[in-house]
């Protein structure tokens, strides 16, 4: 995040608060969160979005995908930005109106949304329901209309355009769970029938191509064919839909050669391509709204590590490995091991002058896969009582944490102005104990 610094004594701090005095504090593990970071990068979607399509008169909403990291507070830090929220269970609806976000910014998502889920956002009045198959659009049409309601509906579009990344968080193929297909004329179908429900209120089309996207031409591709899809349903039923959603997934950088797509490269690039569509297929300007998450959470949180276990390994190929072990891994950060994601480690603590050495960051638990950073340069003096910062885990990392050989999940702290505020509390020994009800 863009407040870390380094001390007089070279300990490093993040919003103005030293990391020391935080692990003290709070324990470790501990996620930091750097507020004025997370709500900076939630402004520039939103001031670069709205620049780039005002200047053709459209309008842009941003929702913040909260299951990158969601606390109640996170939410009125959303709102207060002018953001909405997208959120893709009950749970995070809940947490989402806790902390004051209008239930009319709010966009249900989900593959398989239950009929409490369903009911539940109809009677708050969320803004929209993204339904993703047929099943759900003769569930929700039936709900509503025994509710005496009318639900607003977008459908979720698989477009096809392969952006890359990891195959469990790439969306847009046609063999995987979301989405009504685009090639395949369901998309098509389900926006008849949604216009036809009189329990439903069919507002647009909504697409998520898949996760830490670096191809600004893969957005472009999706956006022409959303809008290609859009002029079909109007040269078809004579409506022109009002909203387009392109969803997230714009990329962050975990490492020094990371790469990551900025706000305002996107949204110049994707107001482009969404201009040259227009001119091409005609009719009105949509209203548009995209999905980040990461990259609003991701580069403004860390994780705070205490090093406990150093290990020097011989290497089949010769030369020797430093393993680091810290008091967290897989439970706190599934990242690595989920999708062989990434990061980089640096001492927190101190600074170290001397020669850095080939090095793991390993974590306390049951199996050998249980890896933070796979392969980062450490100096070879790191030590047992070591500070060891993570970067970029302000997305993913929380919200996906367990309690794997019964660990206590950590804390999430938020700093700002050398002032520390917690937002999740890290478990206790009561709460694990509170879940095993048969002590006898
Ligand atoms: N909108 C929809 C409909 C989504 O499914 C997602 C992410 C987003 C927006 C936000 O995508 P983002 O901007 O954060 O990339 N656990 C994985 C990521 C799963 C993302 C699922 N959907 C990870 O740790 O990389």
């Amino acid at each position: 995040s863009r407040t870390v610094a380094r001390g007089e004594d070279g300990a490093l701090s993040v919003g103005g608060v030293d990391v020391r005095e935080l692990a003290g504090r709070f324990g470790t593990p501990l996620y930091v969160v750097d507020e004025e970071d997370m709500r900076a990068r939630a402004a520039a979607f939103r001031d670069s979005f709205t620049a780039a399509f005002g200047r053709h008169g459209a309008r842009v909403d941003v929702y913040y995908a909260s299951k990158a990291f969601l606390s109640s507070k996170v939410a009125r830090w959303m709102r207060a930005e002018d953001l909405c929220m997208d959120v893709a269970s009950g749970g995070e609806l809940e947490l989402a109106l806790r902390g004051g976000m209008p239930a009319s910014r709010i966009g249900l998502h989900g593959n398989n949304k239950s009929d409490a889920e369903l009911r539940r956002a109809l009677e708050v009045g969320v803004g929209r329901i993204i339904v993703d198959s047929f099943t759900e659009i003769e569930t929700l049409d039936a709900i509503a209309r025994e509710m005496g309601k009318v639900a607003p509906v977008l459908v979720r579009v698989t477009t096809g355009v392969h952006a890359g990344g990891h195959e469990y968080i790439a969306t847009s193929h046609e063999d995987q769970k979301f989405g009504l297909s685009l090639a395949a004329g369901a998309a098509f179908e389900a926006l008849v029938e949604c216009h036809d429900a009189a329990g439903l209120d069919l507002r647009g089309i909504h697409t998520h191509i898949g996760s830490q996207i670096l191809s600004l031409a893969a957005f472009q591709e999706s956006a022409e064919r959303m809008l290609g899809l859009r002029a079909a349903f109007r040269a078809e039923v004579g409506v022109d839909l009002p909203e387009v959603d392109l969803g997230g997934g714009y990329a962050i950088r975990y490492t020094p050669h990371g790469e990551e797509l900025t706000p305002a490269d996107a949204a110049t690039g994707m107001a482009e391509a969404v201009a040259a569509a227009v001119e091409k297929v005609g009719g009105t300007w949509p209203h548009l709204s995209i999905e980040p998450g990461r990259a609003i959470a991701g580069p403004a949180g860390l994780t705070l590590y205490r090093v406990g276990v150093v290990k020097r390994v011989g290497l089949d190929e010769g030369g020797e490995r430093q393993y680091v072990a810290v008091d967290g891994g897989m439970s706190d950060n599934m990242r690595t091991i989920t999708y062989g994601a990434e990061y980089t480690a640096t001492v927190a603590s101190r600074l170290s002058t001397v020669e850095p050495v080939l090095s793991r960051v390993v974590g306390k638990h049951c199996e050998s896969g249980d890896i933070v950073v796979r392969d980062v340069d450490l100096p070879h003096d790191v030590a047992r009582g070591d500070l060891l910062a993570v970067p970029a885990t302000g997305a993913y990392g929380r919200v996906m944490a367990s309690n794997y050989n019964s660990v206590l999940r950590p804390a999430v702290v938020a700093v700002r102005d050398g002032e520390a505020e917690l937002l999740v509390r890290r478990d206790t020994l009561e709460d694990l104990f509170s879940w095993d009800v048969a002590p006898d």
